[in-house]
């Protein structure tokens, strides 16, 4: 993969009303997982609507060097022929995941499952994210970890002969820990435990299921999340069809409430309720917003999303809710600064370890651009209704929502508002641009650049 020097900077300026119906590229985390789960599957898994981004790309290639065979047939449809669980081959070079946390640590869990060695490589992004809440559990099944000080990337992994299954209590909110700790489990003979406190996105569990493992899911008094996985199993190839990618539509919603006079649908867009905390909170906040179409495809809730602007008001987002918006809150932020009155956002530590420290990179690009922000230690305050919001340039930070929010920050603005570089928008939303222009949204290439 390539790791672009040169920085690409853009600036967005008010635009006329958006309008139109579009179609986001497929969901990003059930992308990853049906190239993994493929991969570990005997036979041929058919995928529609895979997302071809980067950080996708970059697991299919990690699937193809530990012994896959990946084959593109045409867009967003692939075939995996899979070696089954178990039987993985040793990469004969690196694997390097670019800016993608999820590509690397849920191929973490493959690895340790399995008795080969295989080296993690990133990008500066990647190589500066806590990699120790995947290789603590990693290193209690039995696998061997060379990793530089404070578990971070370039490391490399070696699964033992046999992994213990153990019973793990996931202490932080984070599906990527529960997925690579299972992904782990399901080559160790016996029961592989995870204890989730707090519920996150459950694709792996679903689509382990649908793959034909033996997943059970039960929720003890206390409410915490207990999921056992049992070792080992047959997998069964799969057709998988990729709905669209809630936290890319998050994007086009967003800018259909704050851009006056917009009337904009997102068709296609999974509506899974553990990935659903926006849509909750745009309603809270008074936005038009309505799913029509709803459906049940591959086992998930799907629809369309349409929205037209009209006035928001701020709010407070509870902090149970983040696992379900965890992606979204710089989205979020920016439809707050164009709400009346505060929206306040609270439970927000894991923000700091994501693509960038996204509190710090939302509250410094808001204030340089004229929006009333505190930045708490873990919560955020924004203030809504700025009389010229816009004119600042925002530093990306290697985070494509970073650069994908702040362009939609300027399609509302009374200034343009520049990001220094969209470069990483291809890690996950490669033609947002062009989605966007294509609802009448209008981007420039500033002078200075
Ligand atoms: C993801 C889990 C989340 C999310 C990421 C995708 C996944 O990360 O931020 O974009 O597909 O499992 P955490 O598990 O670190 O919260």
């Amino acid at each position: 993969m390539t790791h672009p020097v040169e920085t690409k900077p853009l600036s967005a300026a008010a635009c006329p009303p958006l309008k139109g119906r579009v179609r986001v590229p497929g969901d990003k985390s059930i992308s990853h997982r049906s190239l993994m789960f493929g991969a570990v599957t005997i036979g041929e898994t058919a995928i529609e609507g895979l997302l071809e981004a980067e950080d996708v790309l970059g697991t299919a290639a990690a699937m193809q060097a530990l012994g896959a065979t990946v084959t593109r047939l045409g867009e967003g449809r692939w075939r995996v022929a899979g070696l089954g669980v178990g039987g993985l081959l040793e990469p004969s070079s690196v694997l390097d995941f670019g800016n993608a946390g999820t590509g690397s640590r849920l191929t973490m869990g493959l690895v340790g499952g399995h008795n080969i060695a295989a080296t993690f490589v990133g990008d500066a992004s990647l190589s500066r994210r806590p990699m120790g809440r995947i290789l603590d559990p990693l290193r209690r099944m039995g696998v061997d970890v060379i990793a530089r000080a404070g578990d971070r990337l370039p490391l490399t992994l070696k699964g033992p002969e046999t992994l213990v299954p153990i019973t793990y209590r996931v202490p932080m909110a984070s599906a990527q820990v529960k997925s690579a700790v299972l992904l782990a489990g399901l080559n160790a003979p016996g029961v592989t435990t995870v204890v989730e406190p707090v519920a996150t996105r459950d694709h792996t569990e679903r689509m382990l299921e649908g793959f034909g493992a033996s997943i059970e899911v039960t929720v003890n008094e206390a409410g915490e999340r207990i999921i056992r996985l049992q070792g080992r199993p047959d997998l069964k190839p799969q057709s998988v069809t990729v709905p669209g990618d809630p936290s890319s539509a998050a994007f086009a919603v967003v800018a259909g409430l704050i851009v006056p006079g917009s009337d904009v649908t997102v068709e296609n867009v999974l509506l899974n309720p553990l990935r659903t905390g926006l849509f909750t909170t745009l309603l809270e906040m008074g936005a038009d917003l309505t799913i029509e179409n709803e459906r049940v495809s591959g086992g998930e809730r799907i629809g369309d999303v349409h929205v037209r602007a009209g006035r928001l008001k701020g709010v407070a987002v509870p902090a149970e809710r983040a696992p379900s918006m965890i992606d979204e809150y710089p989205i979020l932020s920016v439809a707050a600064a164009f709400a009346e009155g505060t929206t306040v956002m609270d439970g927000l530590e894991e923000l700091r370890v994501k693509e960038s420290d996204r509190l710090s990179a939302v509250a410094f690009g808001l204030a340089a651009n004229g929006v009333t922000v505190e930045e708490g230690k873990a919560s955020l305050s924004v203030t809504g209704g700025a009389k010229r919001i816009g004119g600042g340039t925002v530093p990306t930070h290697l985070d494509h929502r970073i650069a994908m929010s702040f362009l939609v920050l300027g399609l509302a603005g009374q200034e343009p508002v520049t990001v220094d570089d969209i470069a990483p928008i291809a890690t996950s939303f490669p033609n947002f641009l062009e989605l966007l222009q294509g609802l009448g949204a209008e981007f420039a290439v500033p002078k200075a650049a």
